[in-house]
């Protein structure tokens, strides 16, 4: 999984760099999705690791969703700087979205929500873990956001349904652990 959504990932920044020339601020944002792909998988990995991982994994788990926060984060700031982006750059943005950073945070997030009730019996562990997830919901809400108020209209409500299908995902798991 981890390795085929590196490899497609690679295959859409390739094809992106041949399509043409690319603006240098698209080429940032398409740097920052590589690096929001990364802190996907990292995350990833570490739940994946569980139970065998014990408490020493799911302490990291708070600090894990704000690096990957951070990175979101980062990807805002670029897309606002880039403005408007052109069709092409636009679909690439959204497929490497749609088809690699969406499908694994939702694996992330419902493997989450399958271990929750054995890993997380400390209330106050769970509570970071909440917040933790509730401030990834807000980074990756805003990504998503600045993404399609960027991309041309035809391609806004493709932008909408992935942020629907990611925050139903982050409501379901932060209802499991609340
Ligand atoms: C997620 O929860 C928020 C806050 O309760 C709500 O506004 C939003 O509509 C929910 N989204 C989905 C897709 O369920």
């Amino acid at each position: 999984m981890v390795q085929f959504t590196r490899s497609f990932l690679s295959l859409c920044l390739i094809a992106a760099s041949f399509a043409g020339p690319t603006k240098r601020t698209v080429a940032q944002v398409e740097a920052d999705i590589a690096s929001i792909s990364t802190q996907v998988n990292a995350l990833d990995d570490l739940i994946e690791g569980f139970p065998a991982s014990g408490i020493l994994g799911a302490s990291a788990l708070p600090a894990e969703m704000a690096l990957l926060g951070a990175a979101l984060n980062t990807g805002t700031s670029d897309i606002k700087a880039t403005g408007p982006l052109d069709e092409a750059d636009a679909t690439t943005i959204l497929n490497a979205v749609q088809q690699v950073i969406q499908p694994v945070i939702s694996v992330t997030l419902a493997q989450l929500n399958g271990i929750a009730s054995h890993l997380l019996d400390d209330a106050e562990f769970k509570a970071s873990v909440v917040s933790a997830l509730q401030n990834l919901q807000t980074s990756i809400d805003a990504f998503v956001a600045a993404l399609a108020a960027a991309a041309p209209v035809d391609l806004t409500a493709e932008a909408i349904s992935i942020q629907i299908a990611i925050d139903a995902a982050f409501n379901k798991t932060i209802a499991a652990l609340s």
